[in-house]
C-alpha cells in the first residue's frame, strides 16, 4: 500500500528542491524530519528511498542505476547489492543446482529498503515519508545505530 492509499491521516510533505534542480542533479540526499532520504530522477521519473543501504548502511547516493530483470535498481557501491527503485526490493542472482546446466536467475529477497512517495507541486519536489511497519533499512535511521556509529 502506498502512502497515497493510506486511510490514516495524510502525512506531511517535505520540500526537497526545485524540480529542475533535482532533475539536473539526478540524485539529491537530504535529511527530512530526522530521516536521511535520497530522491532519484531517472528516465523521466522521480523515486525516493532511505539513503543508507539496508545491508550495512552503504551510501546509496553514490550508487549506479541499472535495469535488472526489467526493474530499475540502484546498485549499492559498498557491496553491490541491487535494490529496486520503485519498491525497495532486494534482488539477487541464484543458481538452481537441480538443473543439469544451472542458469543464473534473479530472485527477490522481498522489501528491504524503505521507499517514500515523491510529489510534485508547482515545480517543487516534495517527499512524503513512509512510516508503516518495520523495514530493514530502518535500522540505519535509528537512534541505536546513530549511537553505535558515534561510539569509540
Ligand atoms: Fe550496501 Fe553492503 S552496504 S551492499
Amino acid at each position: 500500500m502506498s502512502v497515497e492509499e493510506s486511510r490514516e491521516e495524510p502525512l506531511a510533505s517535505y520540500f526537497i528542491g526545485k524540480k529542475e534542480d533535482v532533475m539536473q542533479a539526478k540524485k539529491v540526499s537530504k535529511s527530512v524530519n530526522g530521516r536521511d532520504v535520497l530522491v532519484i530522477y531517472h528516465a523521466g521519473k522521480f523515486y525516493a528511498m532511505d539513503v543508507h543501504c539496508y545491508h550495512a548502511g552503504g551510501p546509496l547516493q553514490n550508487g549506479d542505476i541499472e535495469e535488472i530483470n526489467n526493474k530499475l535498481c540502484i546498485v549499492c557501491p559498498s557491496h553491490k547489492y541491487k535494490i529496486t527503485l520503485a519498491e525497495g526490493e532486494g534482488l539477487y542472482e541464484a543458481l538452481n543446482s537441480n538443473e543439469t546446466i544451472p542458469i543464473p536467475r534473479w530472485c527477490s529477497k522481498g522489501i528491504k529498503q524503505r521507499v517514500h512517495t515523491v510529489v510534485e507541486v508547482d515545480g517543487d519536489i516534495f517527499v512524503k515519508l513512509s512510516v508503516h511497519g518495520w523495514i530493514e533499512s530502518d535500522y540505519y535511521q535509528s537512534e541505536k545505530h546513530r549511537k553505535e556509529k558515534c561510539a569509540p
